[in-house]
Protein backbone atom coordinates (compact mmCIF):
# COMPACT_ATOMS: atom_id res chain seq x y z
CA UNK A 1 0.00 0.00 0.00
CA UNK A 2 1.23 3.88 -0.45
CA UNK A 3 1.63 5.98 2.43
CA UNK A 4 -1.73 8.05 0.56
CA UNK A 5 -4.03 5.46 0.32
CA UNK A 6 -3.47 3.94 3.50
CA UNK A 7 -3.83 6.82 5.22
CA UNK A 8 -7.04 7.71 3.35
CA UNK A 9 -8.11 4.07 4.41
CA UNK A 10 -7.09 4.95 7.64
CA UNK A 11 -9.05 8.31 7.81
CA UNK A 12 -12.34 6.49 6.91
CA UNK A 13 -11.88 3.80 10.00
CA UNK A 14 -11.95 6.93 12.31
CA UNK A 15 -14.97 8.41 10.60
CA UNK A 16 -16.85 5.14 11.37
CA UNK A 17 -16.41 5.38 15.35
CA UNK A 18 -16.85 9.34 15.42
CA UNK A 19 -19.83 9.28 17.53
CA UNK A 20 -18.48 7.00 20.06
CA UNK A 21 -15.13 7.72 21.32
CA UNK A 22 -15.50 11.11 23.14
CA UNK A 23 -13.57 12.33 25.03
CA UNK A 24 -10.61 10.07 23.40
CA UNK A 25 -10.53 11.20 19.69
CA UNK A 26 -11.34 8.88 17.11
CA UNK A 27 -8.70 7.63 15.20
CA UNK A 28 -7.94 4.85 12.15
CA UNK A 29 -5.29 2.37 11.77
CA UNK A 30 -3.83 0.38 9.23
CA UNK A 31 -1.16 -2.48 9.59
CA UNK A 32 0.26 -4.12 6.61
CA UNK A 33 2.02 -7.08 7.08
CA UNK A 34 5.66 -8.17 5.23
CA UNK A 35 3.19 -10.79 3.51
CA UNK A 36 1.06 -8.23 2.15
CA UNK A 37 -2.13 -8.51 4.57
CA UNK A 38 -4.29 -5.80 5.81
CA UNK A 39 -5.36 -5.36 9.45
CA UNK A 40 -7.18 -2.64 10.29
CA UNK A 41 -8.28 -1.17 13.80
CA UNK A 42 -10.35 1.61 15.32
CA UNK A 43 -11.06 3.54 18.18
CA UNK A 44 -13.07 1.46 20.87
CA UNK A 45 -15.41 3.56 22.94
CA UNK A 46 -13.80 4.97 26.51
CA UNK A 47 -11.65 2.50 28.37
CA UNK A 48 -11.74 0.00 25.40
CA UNK A 49 -8.49 -0.36 23.02
CA UNK A 50 -7.59 2.37 20.61
CA UNK A 51 -6.91 2.22 16.98
CA UNK A 52 -3.37 0.79 16.91
CA UNK A 53 -3.98 -2.06 20.06
CA UNK A 54 -6.93 -3.30 17.66
CA UNK A 55 -5.25 -3.35 14.47
CA UNK A 56 -2.00 -5.24 16.36
CA UNK A 57 -4.87 -7.64 17.84
CA UNK A 58 -6.06 -8.79 14.48
CA UNK A 59 -2.67 -9.07 13.05
CA UNK A 60 -1.11 -11.07 15.81
CA UNK A 61 2.58 -12.58 14.89
CA UNK A 62 2.30 -11.54 11.05
CA UNK A 63 2.35 -7.88 12.80
CA UNK A 64 6.05 -8.08 12.81
CA UNK A 65 8.44 -6.40 10.52
CA UNK A 66 5.90 -4.73 9.35
CA UNK A 67 4.25 -0.71 8.48
CA UNK A 68 1.37 0.77 10.77
CA UNK A 69 -0.39 3.99 9.38
CA UNK A 70 -2.19 5.59 12.24
CA UNK A 71 -3.86 8.92 11.88
CA UNK A 72 -2.57 10.55 14.98
CA UNK A 73 0.50 10.18 17.33
CA UNK A 74 0.50 7.32 18.97
CA UNK A 75 0.20 7.84 22.52
CA UNK A 76 3.32 7.28 25.33
CA UNK A 77 1.18 7.51 28.51
CA UNK A 78 -0.69 4.39 30.39
CA UNK A 79 -4.38 5.98 30.77
CA UNK A 80 -7.03 3.40 30.71
CA UNK A 81 -5.49 1.44 28.50
CA UNK A 82 -1.26 0.53 27.92
CA UNK A 83 0.71 3.06 25.39
CA UNK A 84 -0.10 2.42 21.65
CA UNK A 85 3.89 3.58 21.62
CA UNK A 86 5.08 0.35 23.67
CA UNK A 87 2.31 -1.98 21.67
CA UNK A 88 3.83 -1.17 18.29
CA UNK A 89 7.23 -1.55 19.30
CA UNK A 90 6.51 -4.68 21.21
CA UNK A 91 4.61 -6.17 18.05
CA UNK A 92 7.87 -5.20 15.87
CA UNK A 93 6.96 -2.79 13.41
CA UNK A 94 9.19 -1.74 11.60
CA UNK A 95 7.53 1.21 10.29
CA UNK A 96 5.02 3.53 11.88
CA UNK A 97 3.63 6.73 9.37
CA UNK A 98 1.70 8.96 11.52
CA UNK A 99 -0.78 11.88 10.47
CA UNK A 100 -0.52 14.11 12.77
CA UNK A 101 0.97 14.77 16.21
CA UNK A 102 -0.83 14.74 19.07
CA UNK A 103 -0.93 18.19 20.86
CA UNK A 104 -2.51 16.68 24.22
CA UNK A 105 0.63 18.26 26.81
CA UNK A 106 0.87 14.40 28.26
CA UNK A 107 1.12 13.15 24.47
CA UNK A 108 2.93 15.71 22.04
CA UNK A 109 6.39 14.20 20.65
CA UNK A 110 6.72 11.49 23.33
CA UNK A 111 5.53 8.57 21.10
CA UNK A 112 6.92 9.90 18.46
CA UNK A 113 10.43 9.94 20.32
CA UNK A 114 9.87 6.27 22.06
CA UNK A 115 9.06 4.74 18.37
CA UNK A 116 12.08 6.17 16.78
CA UNK A 117 14.28 5.14 20.13
CA UNK A 118 13.21 1.63 19.88
CA UNK A 119 15.02 1.92 16.24
CA UNK A 120 11.29 2.22 14.43
CA UNK A 121 11.09 4.11 11.16
CA UNK A 122 8.77 7.10 11.71
CA UNK A 123 7.36 9.43 9.41
CA UNK A 124 5.11 12.19 10.50
CA UNK A 125 2.24 14.41 7.78
CA UNK A 126 1.03 12.48 5.72
CA UNK A 127 -2.68 13.74 4.43
CA UNK A 128 -1.73 15.80 7.75
CA UNK A 129 -4.35 18.37 6.73
CA UNK A 130 -7.31 15.86 5.81
CA UNK A 131 -6.50 14.42 9.34
CA UNK A 132 -6.08 17.76 11.10
CA UNK A 133 -9.68 19.00 10.05
CA UNK A 134 -11.42 15.39 10.96
CA UNK A 135 -9.81 15.62 14.39
CA UNK A 136 -10.46 19.39 14.45
CA UNK A 137 -13.04 18.94 17.62
CA UNK A 138 -10.27 17.26 19.55
CA UNK A 139 -7.47 19.79 18.32
CA UNK A 140 -9.32 22.47 19.59
CA UNK A 141 -10.16 20.97 23.00
CA UNK A 142 -6.89 19.89 23.43
CA UNK A 143 -5.44 23.11 22.28
CA UNK A 144 -7.59 25.59 24.00
CA UNK A 145 -9.66 23.55 26.51
CA UNK A 146 -13.03 24.74 25.22
CA UNK A 147 -15.20 22.61 22.94
CA UNK A 148 -15.39 23.08 19.08
CA UNK A 149 -18.80 25.53 18.34
CA UNK A 150 -20.54 24.24 15.60
CA UNK A 151 -23.94 26.74 14.87
CA UNK A 152 -26.63 24.89 12.83
CA UNK A 153 -29.94 26.82 11.83
CA UNK A 154 -32.56 25.10 8.95
CA UNK A 155 -33.36 28.26 6.72
CA UNK A 156 -35.41 29.68 4.02
CA UNK A 157 -33.29 30.10 0.73
CA UNK A 158 -34.08 34.62 2.13
CA UNK A 159 -32.68 33.37 5.27
CA UNK A 160 -35.82 33.02 7.76
CA UNK A 161 -35.90 30.70 10.31
CA UNK A 162 -39.50 31.23 11.59
CA UNK A 163 -42.59 32.79 10.91
CA UNK A 164 -43.33 35.89 12.18
CA UNK A 165 -45.87 33.98 14.13
CA UNK A 166 -42.84 31.35 15.93
CA UNK A 167 -43.97 28.67 13.60
CA UNK A 168 -40.91 26.99 12.16
CA UNK A 169 -41.50 23.40 12.03
CA UNK A 170 -40.92 22.17 8.98
CA UNK A 171 -38.84 24.59 6.96
CA UNK A 172 -36.64 21.68 5.63
CA UNK A 173 -37.79 18.31 4.78
CA UNK A 174 -36.98 14.67 6.54
CA UNK A 175 -33.52 14.28 5.27
CA UNK A 176 -32.14 17.37 6.35
CA UNK A 177 -33.67 16.35 9.57
CA UNK A 178 -32.47 13.28 9.67
CA UNK A 179 -29.03 14.50 8.97
CA UNK A 180 -29.48 17.24 11.86
CA UNK A 181 -29.77 14.32 14.43
CA UNK A 182 -26.66 12.22 12.80
CA UNK A 183 -25.13 16.37 13.93
CA UNK A 184 -26.63 15.85 17.71
CA UNK A 185 -25.18 12.18 17.67
CA UNK A 186 -21.54 13.25 17.07
CA UNK A 187 -21.90 16.56 19.21
CA UNK A 188 -21.52 15.69 23.02
CA UNK A 189 -23.83 18.96 23.73
CA UNK A 190 -26.13 20.39 22.28
CA UNK A 191 -27.31 24.26 23.20
CA UNK A 192 -30.72 26.17 22.76
CA UNK A 193 -31.89 29.39 23.81
CA UNK A 194 -34.64 29.64 26.33
CA UNK A 195 -36.86 31.15 23.75
CA UNK A 196 -37.08 27.69 21.55
CA UNK A 197 -37.86 26.10 24.55
CA UNK A 198 -40.53 28.25 25.22
CA UNK A 199 -41.91 28.46 21.38
CA UNK A 200 -40.92 24.96 20.32
CA UNK A 201 -40.52 22.46 23.34
CA UNK A 202 -38.02 20.14 21.82
CA UNK A 203 -36.38 17.49 23.12
CA UNK A 204 -33.00 18.24 21.66
CA UNK A 205 -32.50 14.39 21.83
CA UNK A 206 -31.03 11.62 19.01
CA UNK A 207 -33.58 10.22 17.10
CA UNK A 208 -33.63 8.30 13.62
CA UNK A 209 -29.63 7.64 13.72
CA UNK A 210 -27.80 5.54 16.11
CA UNK A 211 -25.89 7.49 18.91
CA UNK A 212 -25.95 8.51 22.38
CA UNK A 213 -27.94 11.96 23.55
CA UNK A 214 -26.21 14.59 24.44
CA UNK A 215 -25.90 16.91 27.46
CA UNK A 216 -28.64 19.13 26.54
CA UNK A 217 -27.98 23.14 27.89
CA UNK A 218 -30.46 25.75 27.79
CA UNK A 219 -29.32 29.48 27.88
CA UNK A 220 -31.89 30.72 30.53
CA UNK A 221 -34.62 28.83 32.11
CA UNK A 222 -36.93 25.84 31.27
CA UNK A 223 -39.91 24.98 32.56
CA UNK A 224 -39.59 21.94 34.96
CA UNK A 225 -42.28 19.95 32.51
CA UNK A 226 -40.31 21.55 29.45
CA UNK A 227 -39.05 18.58 27.11
CA UNK A 228 -35.73 19.02 26.87
CA UNK A 229 -35.55 18.40 31.09
CA UNK A 230 -33.14 17.52 32.71
CA UNK A 231 -31.26 20.05 31.62
CA UNK A 232 -28.25 22.30 32.40
CA UNK A 233 -29.48 25.53 32.62
CA UNK A 234 -27.28 28.43 32.20
CA UNK A 235 -26.99 32.19 32.54
CA UNK A 236 -23.94 34.20 32.17
CA UNK A 237 -21.01 34.79 29.82
CA UNK A 238 -20.86 32.38 26.78
CA UNK A 239 -16.79 31.73 27.04
CA UNK A 240 -17.51 30.55 30.97
CA UNK A 241 -19.94 28.02 29.31
CA UNK A 242 -17.29 26.90 26.79
CA UNK A 243 -14.92 26.82 29.76
CA UNK A 244 -17.41 24.81 31.89
CA UNK A 245 -18.16 22.33 28.97
CA UNK A 246 -14.69 21.80 27.96
CA UNK A 247 -13.90 20.89 31.69
CA UNK A 248 -16.42 18.35 31.72
CA UNK A 249 -14.99 16.65 28.38
CA UNK A 250 -17.10 18.01 25.70
CA UNK A 251 -15.48 17.91 22.93
CA UNK A 252 -17.96 19.24 20.39
CA UNK A 253 -21.06 21.50 20.70
CA UNK A 254 -24.21 21.83 18.73
CA UNK A 255 -26.13 25.50 19.17
CA UNK A 256 -29.34 24.75 17.72
CA UNK A 257 -30.58 28.46 17.55
CA UNK A 258 -32.82 30.32 17.89
CA UNK A 259 -31.75 33.60 16.12
CA UNK A 260 -30.74 35.67 19.11
CA UNK A 261 -28.47 32.93 20.33
CA UNK A 262 -27.10 32.11 16.97
CA UNK A 263 -26.44 36.00 16.84
CA UNK A 264 -24.77 35.82 20.41
CA UNK A 265 -22.50 33.01 19.17
CA UNK A 266 -21.78 34.55 15.92
CA UNK A 267 -20.75 37.86 17.54
CA UNK A 268 -18.68 37.14 20.07
CA UNK A 269 -17.01 35.06 17.26
CA UNK A 270 -17.28 31.91 19.19
CA UNK A 271 -18.42 29.83 16.06
CA UNK A 272 -15.93 27.12 14.60
CA UNK A 273 -18.25 25.66 11.93
CA UNK A 274 -21.66 26.83 10.54
CA UNK A 275 -24.05 23.98 8.89
CA UNK A 276 -27.11 25.45 7.15
CA UNK A 277 -29.45 23.52 6.03
CA UNK A 278 -31.38 25.90 3.51
CA UNK A 279 -34.99 24.69 2.02
CA UNK A 280 -36.06 26.11 -1.48
CA UNK A 281 -38.90 27.72 0.49
CA UNK A 282 -39.47 31.80 0.77
CA UNK A 283 -41.07 34.10 3.32
CA UNK A 284 -40.73 36.66 1.43
CA UNK A 285 -41.20 39.19 3.79
CA UNK A 286 -38.81 41.09 7.04
CA UNK A 287 -41.32 40.33 9.51
CA UNK A 288 -39.94 36.52 9.39
CA UNK A 289 -37.41 35.18 11.99
CA UNK A 290 -33.95 35.83 10.82
CA UNK A 291 -30.91 33.47 10.81
CA UNK A 292 -29.02 35.91 13.67
CA UNK A 293 -30.59 38.12 15.51
CA UNK A 294 -29.02 42.00 16.96
CA UNK A 295 -26.57 43.92 15.79
CA UNK A 296 -24.83 42.53 12.64
CA UNK A 297 -21.47 43.89 10.45
CA UNK A 298 -22.24 47.83 10.22
CA UNK A 299 -20.68 47.68 6.77
CA UNK A 300 -19.80 45.72 3.88
CA UNK A 301 -16.12 45.48 4.82
CA UNK A 302 -16.82 44.11 8.31
CA UNK A 303 -18.61 41.51 6.92
CA UNK A 304 -17.53 38.06 8.52
CA UNK A 305 -16.22 36.16 5.40
CA UNK A 306 -15.42 32.37 5.28
CA UNK A 307 -15.02 29.37 3.32
CA UNK A 308 -17.77 26.57 1.88
CA UNK A 309 -16.51 23.20 3.22
CA UNK A 310 -18.84 21.28 1.97
CA UNK A 311 -22.48 21.36 -0.15
CA UNK A 312 -24.53 18.85 0.02
CA UNK A 313 -28.17 17.99 -1.72
CA UNK A 314 -30.28 16.57 0.88
CA UNK A 315 -33.49 15.70 -0.43
CA UNK A 316 -35.37 18.57 -1.61
CA UNK A 317 -32.88 20.63 0.87
CA UNK A 318 -29.16 21.86 0.87
CA UNK A 319 -26.54 21.73 3.55
CA UNK A 320 -23.87 24.04 3.42
CA UNK A 321 -21.05 23.93 5.66
CA UNK A 322 -18.53 27.17 6.34
CA UNK A 323 -15.36 27.14 8.22
CA UNK A 324 -13.81 30.27 8.54
CA UNK A 325 -11.39 31.39 5.64
CA UNK A 326 -8.88 28.69 5.30
CA UNK A 327 -5.32 28.97 5.44
CA UNK A 328 -4.43 27.89 1.83
CA UNK A 329 -1.61 26.73 3.02
CA UNK A 330 -2.86 23.63 5.28
CA UNK A 331 -6.50 23.51 3.62
CA UNK A 332 -7.19 19.92 1.65
CA UNK A 333 -9.02 20.34 -1.00
CA UNK A 334 -12.58 20.07 -0.81
CA UNK A 335 -14.72 19.62 -3.35
CA UNK A 336 -17.64 22.08 -3.61
CA UNK A 337 -20.72 22.03 -5.73
CA UNK A 338 -21.99 19.73 -8.08
CA UNK A 339 -21.27 19.76 -11.75
CA UNK A 340 -24.40 20.25 -13.73
CA UNK A 341 -26.08 16.41 -14.48
CA UNK A 342 -23.73 14.63 -12.32
CA UNK A 343 -25.19 12.05 -10.33
CA UNK A 344 -27.28 13.08 -7.26
CA UNK A 345 -24.49 11.49 -5.02
CA UNK A 346 -23.64 13.66 -1.52
CA UNK A 347 -20.57 15.61 -2.19
CA UNK A 348 -18.81 16.53 1.16
CA UNK A 349 -15.36 18.06 2.12
CA UNK A 350 -13.04 15.72 4.72
CA UNK A 351 -15.05 18.50 7.31
CA UNK A 352 -15.31 17.66 11.11
CA UNK A 353 -19.07 17.24 10.24
CA UNK A 354 -19.38 13.80 7.99
CA UNK A 355 -22.81 12.31 7.74
CA UNK A 356 -24.08 12.45 4.89
CA UNK A 357 -25.30 9.35 3.50
CA UNK A 358 -27.89 8.44 5.51
CA UNK A 359 -30.92 5.94 4.94
CA UNK A 360 -33.53 8.31 4.35
CA UNK A 361 -36.36 7.67 7.25
CA UNK A 362 -39.82 8.90 5.87
CA UNK A 363 -40.81 12.49 6.25
CA UNK A 364 -43.86 10.98 8.31
CA UNK A 365 -41.04 9.41 10.82
CA UNK A 366 -39.76 12.44 11.54
CA UNK A 367 -42.94 14.54 12.42
CA UNK A 368 -42.12 15.09 16.20
CA UNK A 369 -40.78 17.71 17.86
CA UNK A 370 -36.90 18.65 17.65
N1 LIG B 1 -35.01 27.32 11.92
C1 LIG B 1 -34.23 26.96 12.92
O1 LIG B 1 -33.19 26.33 12.72
C2 LIG B 1 -34.63 27.32 14.30
C3 LIG B 1 -33.88 26.82 15.37
C4 LIG B 1 -34.23 27.17 16.65
C5 LIG B 1 -35.30 28.01 16.86
N2 LIG B 1 -36.02 28.45 15.81
C6 LIG B 1 -37.14 29.39 16.02
O2 LIG B 1 -36.59 30.55 16.62
C7 LIG B 1 -37.55 31.14 17.47
C8 LIG B 1 -36.91 31.40 18.82
O3 LIG B 1 -35.75 32.20 18.63
P1 LIG B 1 -35.44 33.40 19.59
O4 LIG B 1 -34.39 34.23 18.96
O5 LIG B 1 -36.71 34.05 19.98
O6 LIG B 1 -34.93 32.69 20.92
P2 LIG B 1 -33.63 31.84 21.27
O7 LIG B 1 -32.44 32.35 20.57
O8 LIG B 1 -33.95 30.41 21.18
O9 LIG B 1 -33.51 32.17 22.81
C9 LIG B 1 -33.16 33.46 23.24
C10 LIG B 1 -33.28 33.51 24.74
O10 LIG B 1 -32.25 32.72 25.35
C11 LIG B 1 -31.98 33.27 26.63
N3 LIG B 1 -30.57 33.53 26.82
C12 LIG B 1 -29.93 33.40 27.99
N4 LIG B 1 -28.64 33.69 27.87
C13 LIG B 1 -28.44 34.05 26.59
C14 LIG B 1 -27.32 34.50 25.89
N5 LIG B 1 -26.11 34.60 26.46
N6 LIG B 1 -27.47 34.81 24.62
C15 LIG B 1 -28.67 34.71 24.03
N7 LIG B 1 -29.77 34.27 24.64
C16 LIG B 1 -29.67 33.96 25.94
C17 LIG B 1 -32.81 34.52 26.74
O11 LIG B 1 -33.96 34.04 27.41
P3 LIG B 1 -34.94 34.93 28.29
O12 LIG B 1 -35.77 35.65 27.29
O13 LIG B 1 -35.68 33.92 29.09
O14 LIG B 1 -34.06 35.82 29.11
C18 LIG B 1 -33.10 34.88 25.32
O15 LIG B 1 -34.28 35.63 25.16
C19 LIG B 1 -38.72 30.19 17.52
O16 LIG B 1 -39.73 30.67 16.68
C20 LIG B 1 -38.17 28.89 16.98
O17 LIG B 1 -39.17 28.12 16.35
C21 LIG B 1 -35.69 28.15 14.53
Amino acid sequence: MNDTEAMLQAIDLAAAVRATTAPNPWVGCVIEAPDGRIFTGATSPPGGPHAEAVALAAAGEAARGGTAWVTLEPCPHVGRTPPCADALIDAGIRRVVVGIEDPDPAASGVGLQRLRDAGVEVEVGVEAPAVRLQLAPYLKHRTTGRPWVVLKLGASVDGRTAAPDGSSQWITGGAARADAHQLRAVSDAVVVGAGTVRVDDPSLTVRHVEGADPLRVVLGRAAPDAKVQPALEFEGELTDLLDQLGQRGVLQVLVEGGATVAGAFHREGLVDQYVFYVAPVIFGGSDARPMFAGPGAPTIADVWRGAFSAVVPLGADLRLDLLPALDPATAPALPVGRAAGAAEEPITGSTPAVPVDLPLPADDHLQEDR
